[in-house]
């Protein structure tokens, strides 16, 4: 009888650590049981994982940041989604990492997590980037947008060695690019590099909204200045987006104007996370016949080809 190895399964898994960098940004490791090694030892970069928050408790109410008092006593039924900023196989078990802002009730119960805490895990979910078979990969991240492309740039780092990777990193201010490990130049402030692009020799562009670090202005804005100076070879370049939804449009838009063909990963507020309750849907077009129909987020996504998405 034929065995299918199933794609994904609900799991234990255990904290390693959960850091905070800023009351905003937090890194967090788990460790999967044993079971989940085979499935998420083969997780694309894309891919997520719905983690069970509903029994999480709250921080004390003086390290609540003011901004969140009234939300965080909201109940939390449903599981969350999260992308994988990394994942790593070892002899016995997987380590997961998922770097998380804290914008609600179950984000800033997250923050409570400590070693040795377990928590379920429904994953790996959707479907992630395609590995290039060109030779530029562009990857274009915005604020909370940058686990899946750390992932996908030591994937591809890994297993397409012949693909140069050129990052563009775009966030609001310095302070927002806490999910990286920033290294500011002795000399000048606004020059910086980030840890996990330097490590692979990766050059990472950076913009902020304020100018506090790196060029002023949007990432789609350098991403295009560089592309028009260093006209690259557009048959053999693709691009990799992922943040928040106007950034997409506009790498979306870059795309278009540059020929090059990108991959964007969208973002629903998902339920199920598995194509069930039908409630993160995303308009495309089939562009043979012009007719416009619904796909899943979560299952048919989160990473979508820029030109099937009916930007809205
Ligand atoms: C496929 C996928 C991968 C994700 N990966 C990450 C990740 O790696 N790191 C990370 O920090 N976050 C990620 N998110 C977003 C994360 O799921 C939400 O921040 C989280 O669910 C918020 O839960 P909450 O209860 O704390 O806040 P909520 O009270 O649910 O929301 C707080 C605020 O955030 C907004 N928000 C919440 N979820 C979304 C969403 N999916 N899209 C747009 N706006 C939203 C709400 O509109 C609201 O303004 C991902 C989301 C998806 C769909
Ligand atoms: S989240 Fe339920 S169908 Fe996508």
């Amino acid at each position: 009888m034929e065995h299918k190895t199933p794609k994904k399964g609900i799991f234990n898994a255990s904290v390693l650590q959960n850091r905070a960098f800023s009351d905003k940004y937090s890194r967090i490791t788990f460790e999967l049981e044993k079971k989940a090694k085979t499935i998420f030892s083969k997780a694309a970069a894309g891919q997520f994982a719905e983690i069970e928050v509903a029994g999480l408790a709250l921080p004390a109410q003086n390290s609540i940041p003011q901004q969140l008092t009234d939300v965080s006593q909201r109940n939390v039924i449903l599981r969350r989604p999260f992308s994988f900023a990394d994942v790593v196989t070892g002899k016995d078990s997987v380590v997961v990492e998922i770097l998380y802002a804290v914008v609600g009730a179950a984000t800033i119960r997250m923050k409570t997590l400590k070693t040795g805490d377990k928590v379920s895990v429904i994953g790996p979910l959707g479907n992630g980037f395609s590995l290039p078979d060109k030779k530029l990969a562009i990857l274009v991240a915005g604020g909370m947008g940058a686990p899946p492309l750390v992932h996908l740039s030591s994937i591809i780092k890994s297993q397409c060695p012949d693909t140069e990777i050129v990052v563009f990193v775009g966030t609001k201010s310095v302070s927002d690019l806490a999910f990286f490990e920033v290294k500011a130049d002795k000399f000048d402030k606004k020059k910086i590099t980030l840890g996990e692009f330097d490590r692979h020799k990766i050059k990472a562009h950076i913009s902020t909204d304020d100018g506090s670090a790196g060029s002023k202005g949007f990432v789609t804005e350098i991403l295009k200045q560089w592309l028009k100076e260093n006209k690259p070879d557009i048959n053999n370049t693709i691009m990799y987006a992922c943040g928040p939804e106007p950034m997409l449009r506009a790498s979306a838009a870059v795309s278009s104007e540059f020929k090059i063909p990108c991959q964007v990963s969208l973002e629903r507020r998902m339920a199920c996370g598995t194509g069930l309750c039908q409630g993160c849907a995303v308009k495309c077009i089939d562009k043979k016949t012009n007719t416009e129909f619904y796909k899943l987020c979560c299952k048919d996504g989160p990473v979508f080809w820029s030109d099937e998405v009916v930007w809205q």
